[in-house]
């Protein structure tokens, strides 16, 4: 039929509904009529004006004057592939979640690699925090694991994202600057926030400065549930290793591929794939129980808060696999939309309170990027699982839903869909503690014992790298107080590490911040935990 060969699996085969293969087909317009000229419009005489009855030039100037849309408000560049996830393990005693139901079961997948602060057109090799965000198209529906290349995050609370976003995006006078963290308002914020301390290390670390997507780790970073068919449920952190192996860019190459290359991660992820070499990442599991949570000396509803391997083992249960670049970029790897909301039966939600701000935010962003309600029908965000409810209408609908019924009860249909019960997605029953109340836990104030942990679990060369980031984006910060309250902050992780910093900074290094609670440090692994 002249479409593309490429393979048949099962998100190829609701995809192929819309691929469109144009080569040296007649040339038409939106509605199919033949266009006999493409290179002159209608005008009245050769020399004259264009008549506004040219519906052909007015049909195709129009969808141009309409072709882009709306950049994600973050995470607006990035590069995406398809693959599969192979499952090594039958979990169904753990979860119910369908990927994990047999050995050797595959689930489509589709994968989008991003930075988190640049425009849609900035360059790949900045440091900042790259996005790992995985659509698992399963027989329960979607799945999406949108989790970043960092185990930890800036802030404890939803309540704070606009305000850690607006400090990190250009200044909103003068659109400077573009580079993801070097300026004053990010460490402004950041000076002000003691709970930035875990992720700061993080971000100065080469971490934020990978080699390749393909050479990056990825973690979902908040604790999720896996729940099985019984109802009973652990907790669980995902971890994605990639089997190349993790390796980070340094600085000096960060800054001239910059220049030299904008595209750096994006070619490499294509040409890998283009070639046959397909990268691949197993997927780990620290599991754990609430028993165990509750002897940890640091609260798991805490995304600024790893839970060590040396507490809680990871369990390596899948592997990843990217076999095939996207058609085109716009119709998969720019309308695709994942979501923190989109869990299957098996996998469930904590009360993370930014994990909780999450499941609101992206389908609301989207209404807006994608143009209405109905973004699920766009063919890359469809699930494989057949969709029916009594859903109806909306900008773009595509489904044409048959019958006079789109309610329930209802006696009239003959038949309309049913609650899958036991069957479909079950909340995890919760009780729910005590008054309404904006605050947090005792144990999140404790922001310095993981980042030194970090911090010391760092070689002699990778502690260099780390100084020489902190020297690099304060030299750049042009408020002396925004640096001396960085200064104070380190010096709260660590002596050795603020004194370095302030050397190269020509600065006397300032006394610690106060501490944030009265709560002694604590060492890990706590000979209690487990
Ligand atoms: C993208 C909000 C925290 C990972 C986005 C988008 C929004 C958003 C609005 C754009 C979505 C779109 O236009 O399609 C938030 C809020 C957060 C938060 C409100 C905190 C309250 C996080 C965290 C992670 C994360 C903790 C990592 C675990 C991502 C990724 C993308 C993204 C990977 C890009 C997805 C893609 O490739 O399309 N986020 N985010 N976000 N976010 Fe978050």
């Amino acid at each position: 039929d002249g479409q593309p060969d490429i393979g048949d699996n099962a998100i190829n085969r609701p995809l192929d509904r819309v691929r469109v293969d144009d080569t040296a087909r007649e040339l038409t317009t939106n509605q199919g009529v033949p266009v006999a000229d493409n290179q002159n419009s209608l005008k009245a005489g050769l020399r004259g004006p264009t008549l506004m009855e040219d519906f052909i030039l007015r049909e195709k100037i129009t969808h141009f004057d309409h072709e882009r849309i709306p950049e994600r408000v973050v995470h607006a560049r990035g590069s995406a592939a398809h693959g599969y996830f192979e499952s090594y393990d039958d979990l169904r005693a753990i979860t119910r979640a369908a990927p994990f139901a047999a050995v050797g079961k595959r689930t489509p997948v589709f994968v989008r690699f991003s930075t988190v602060a640049g425009e849609r057109g900035s360059a790949d090799t900045v440091r900042d925090v790259r996005g790992f965000a995985v659509k698992f198209y399963t027989d329960d529906g979607n799945w999406d694991l949108v989790g970043n290349n960092m185990p930890v995050f800036f802030i404890q609370d939803a309540m704070k994202f606009p305000d850690l976003i607006h400090s990190v995006k250009p200044e909103p006078h003068n659109g400077m600057p573009q580079a993801a963290s070097a300026h004053d308002t990010f460490w402004d914020f950041a000076s002000l926030s003691p709970e930035i301390a875990h992720m700061l290390m993080w971000h100065t670390s080469d971490r934020a400065i990978p080699r390749s997507y393909r050479t990056m780790q990825g973690f979902g970073v908040h604790t999720f549930r896996l729940v099985n068919a019984k109802g009973e449920w652990v907790f669980c952190k995902f971890h994605w290793t990639p089997l190349a192996g993790t390796y980070s860019l340094v600085w000096d190459e960060a800054a001239r591929l910059t220049g030299a290359d904008p595209d750096f991660h994006r070619r490499d992820l294509w040409e890998a794939i283009d070639s046959g070499q397909f990268p691949e990442w197993e997927l780990g599991l620290q599991i754990f129980t609430e028993e165990q949570a509750a002897q940890f000396p640091f609260d798991v509803l805490d995304p600024t808060k790893i839970v060590p391997e040396e507490m809680v083992a990871v369990r390596t249960v899948g592997k990843l696999v990217l076999d095939r670049n996207p058609d085109n970029f716009f119709a998969e790897t720019e309308q695709v939309a994942f979501c923190a909301a989109h869990v299957v039966p098996g996998i469930d939600f904590t009360n993370d309170p930014l994990l909780q701000g999450r499941i609101h935010s992206y389908i609301d962003t989207q209404i807006s990027r994608l143009g209405g309600a109905n973004f699920h029908e766009i063919p890359i965000n469809t699930p494989v699982a057949q969709i029916h409810n009594n859903q109806r209408d909306g900008i773009h609908r595509q489904q044409i839903n048959r019958g006079r019924v789109s309610y329930e009860p209802n006696s009239l249909a003959g038949g309309c869909p049913f609650q899958a019960g036991a069957r479909g997605f079950v909340s995890v029953p919760e009780p729910s503690q005590g008054n309404e109340v904006r605050g947090k836990p005792e144990l999140f104030a404790d922001h310095y014992s993981q980042a030194r942990l970090f911090w010391i679990s760092q070689s002699v060369t990778e502690q260099r790298h780390i100084i020489g980031a902190f020297r690099f984006e304060l030299t750049r910060v042009q408020t002396p107080a925004i640096r001396r309250r960085t200064l104070a902050l380190l010096a709260n992780i660590d002596a050795g590490l603020a004194a370095a910093v302030a050397d190269g900074l020509g600065m006397e290094v300032p006394p610690p911040l106060p501490p944030a609670t009265d709560r002694p440090p604590y060492d890990y692994p706590p000979s209690s935990a487990l």
